[in-house]
């Protein structure tokens, strides 16, 4: 599964030297509380109103990779139909959406009432069945048992935790050293997230406003750090993977007047980071080059190298 076309391993050339370009450029990240609140005070994402966007979410969001995903738990000795598998930060339940048919039974968890909503709706079937569990609460503080599920899923989930470069990233350390708590011996972590090659190079209308692009960047851990904090927490990394052949946001993705709707720019949290100012600037941006007739130009030269690259890279790793 894992060479066929459509997926690629990521070039470890990329990331080392993306590593040094992002400790460079790393001034502290502004935080910017977003308003929503859960249970027990625990932090929601620190810039995203995900009880607001839940709303739109999905209208600009596809779960891409799941194959990739199915690979991955694939490779647990026991058969793919056993496995409990915790999918933490499910938002709105792309991704058990995705393998729901083909595992055993999921824990699904999300810090927004909104977002755990739009998954309710979307799996009701198959929570009646038994299915899928839903979680409201923090993945920080999983409220599940020690050894009690055989895979962790987390998809495009970390970046909201607040931590930044220069703290040693203790916010998702505490997480991946919770994921290491809930799983059985021999349990595998599939961990869906963006390299900074993808965040500097995969999604065109970043480059519309250059000062929110290098703030979001920031709050991707670079992949080899990410890798480091899974060894160090007890779990071997087996490979990264990334879909070349799919984006995040479907067809709309390729809309270069986007970014003047907000049931559009809701299924991205880079929109999240731009002040009220520099968003109008981008649009402004937006609506010159339409005048200009330049529009699909911009996009096609700022896309040019994701069928490359893709947005997102799977880390695979199991635990001892
Ligand atoms: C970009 S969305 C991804 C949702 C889903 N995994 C997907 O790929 O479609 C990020 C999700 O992480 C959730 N989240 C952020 N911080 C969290 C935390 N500390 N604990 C639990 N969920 C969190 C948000 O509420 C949101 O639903």
């Amino acid at each position: 599964m894992f060479g066929a076309p459509g997926c690629v391993y990521e070039n470890e050339m990329f990331w080392g030297q993306d590593h040094l370009e992002f400790l460079d450029r790393a001034p502290e990240i502004q935080q910017s509380p977003a308003t929503n609140s859960a249970p027990g005070g625990s932090s929601m994402s620190v810039f995203e109103k995900y009880d607001e966007t839940s709303r739109h979410y999905d209208k600009t969001r596809v779960a891409i990779g799941g194959e990739i995903l199915l690979g991955c738990l694939a490779r647990h000795a026991k058969p793919l139909h056993e496995l409990s598998v915790l999918d933490a930060g499910c938002g709105t339940g792309a991704y058990s959406q995705a393998i729901i048919g083909r595992v055993g039974h999921i824990e699904a968890l999300d810090m927004s009432a909104g977002m755990l909503e739009q998954a309710r709706a979307k799996l009701a079937a198959e929570a009646e069945a038994g299915r899928i569990r839903f979680h409201q609460g923090s993945i920080a503080a999983l409220p599940l048992a020690a050894d009690s599920v055989d895979a962790v899923t987390i998809n495009q989930v970390v970046q909201h935790l607040g931590d930044t470069p220069e703290d040693g990233f203790p916010r998702l350390r505490q997480v991946v050293a919770e994921f290491a708590r809930v799983l059985r011996p021999g349990g595998v972590l599939a961990f869906n997230h963006c390299s900074q090659t993808q965040m500097r190079d995969a999604f065109w209308y970043y480059r519309l406003c250059p000062e929110g692009h290098a703030t979001i960047r920031r709050r991707f851990v670079p992949l080899e750090v990410l890798r480091a904090i899974f060894e160090d927490a007890g779990f071997v990394n087996r490979g990264s993977f990334a879909p070349v052949d799919a984006v995040c946001q479907g067809d709309a993705y390729f809309d270069g007047r986007g970014p003047l709707d907000k049931a559009w720019r809701d299924g991205d949290s880079f929109w999240a980071h731009l002040s009220a100012a520099e968003l109008e600037a981008a649009q402004d941006r937006v609506r010159d080059l339409d005048a200009e007739g330049a529009l699909d130009a911009f996009v096609a030269e700022h896309d040019a190298r994701r069928p490359d690259i893709g947005q997102i890279t799977f880390l695979f790793a199991t635990l001892g």
